[in-house]
């Protein structure tokens, strides 16, 4: 039997909502990860560190009591976000990173940026003061196609925002393109990028396969398969040091996803670290793994690597998933590769 021991990873991108949700998904993370980075995007949104501090203890208040987790927090940036408070916020550790989301580019983003240059004295602010910045690369202008929003974010936003701000710390978040990961991979120390484990599973075909398929909707929404195929390639290279597993867990109510309106975002924490582990198994890497998980991101953020390790085993039998995490009156559909999965985390 095939085993491993790494460096407990980190997921440096979840949505854990609140309330009920909150509750029922934050031990799913918890259970294998040590640290997260959180997003902002609730309804209202965490605007300010006051808002994360009280987020922050609802999250506390969810971590099974043997469990050690530290969520660091976000704010959502908007074009009247306040550099000063944001400034203090960072200093007294209860703001972490600021996400930018362009307006209506997904789940609960409409107080996002409509206008860039609105918010470049906050990104003066944080590129001084070293406080990193977590962006949604997509543009929202509803006449671009949507499998190109990721590529024109770049050309038009991105690319901006790395020459005026050189020496701000960049995170694009799950990208999905060979396009973005050669924009990464050209850039400076400071930019680096996320990662999902349903961008590296599936590529667009899954959203229709003999039907229409609401829980592999997700945004920036699946690509062809040769964009997968250069994010496999990027994530298992040798010299990976700039991108990082960030799993863009987003639980949404079935009922929400399946509907003629449907939510985007996957709910994948249970499985997440099995899917992983297979398909850098399946690549003939799982020597990079480890950086993957749980060492490209530390050093992106300048923080420490845990402390304590995780054994993953590779059975003989496949594992088999539960279809779904049940709350009082509903349920949330858990993520499945649809291809099979041998290894398991043990402890
Ligand atoms: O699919 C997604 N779901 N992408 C996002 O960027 C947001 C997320 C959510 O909050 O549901
Ligand atoms: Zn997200």
């Amino acid at each position: 039997m095939e085993q491993i021991n790494i460096i407990k990873p980190d997921d440096w991108h979840v949505h854990f909502r609140d309330g009920e949700i909150l509750k029922a998904v934050v031990p799913k993370t918890t259970r294998h990860f040590a640290r997260s980075i959180v997003m902002p995007n609730l309804i209202p949104p965490i605007l300010n560190g006051r808002d994360a501090l009280k987020y922050k203890k609802r999250i506390e208040n969810a971590i099974p009591k043997d469990e050690k987790f530290k969520p660091f927090m976000t704010i959502y940036l908007t074009e009247n976000t306040d550099k000063k408070e944001l400034k203090e916020s960072y200093k007294n550790g209860s703001v972490f990173a600021v996400k930018l989301y362009p307006a209506g580019a997904t789940t609960n983003s409409d107080s996002g940026v409509k206008d860039l240059r609105k918010v470049m004295p906050v990104l003066e602010t944080m590129e001084e003061t070293g406080i990193p910045l977590l962006i949604h690369g997509e543009a929202t202008d509803t006449e671009i196609d949507i499998f190109d929003r990721e590529k024109v974010f770049i050309d038009k936003s991105l690319d901006y925002i790395c020459r005026n701000f050189p020496e701000l710390k960049i995170t694009l978040e799950h990208i999905t393109t060979e396009e973005a990961a050669k924009y990464v991979l050209a850039g400076n120390e400071n930019l680096a990028a996320t990662v999902t484990p349903h961008h590296l599973a599936l590529n667009r075909n899954s959203i229709f396969l003999g039907g229409i398929r609401p829980h592999h909707f997700c945004l920036p929404i699946l690509k062809r398969e040769k964009h997968r195929k250069a994010l496999l390639e990027v994530v298992t290279s040798k010299n990976n040091k700039k991108f990082f597993l960030g799993t863009d867990t987003a639980p949404h109510l079935s009922t929400d996803k399946e509907s003629s309106c449907g939510c985007a975002g996957i709910f994948n924490a249970p499985y997440c670290l099995p899917i992983i582990t297979q398909i850098f198994d399946n690549a003939n890497a799982l020597s990079s793994l480890e950086s993957f998980v749980s060492l490209n991101g530390a050093n992106h953020y300048k923080i420490n690597y845990n402390k304590s390790k995780i054994t993953l085993r590779k059975n003989s039998m496949q594992l088999s998933f539960k279809k779904s995490l049940k709350l009082k009156n509903a349920e949330i559909i858990i993520f499945q590769p649809g291809f099979p999965i041998y290894w398991n985390v043990i402890n």
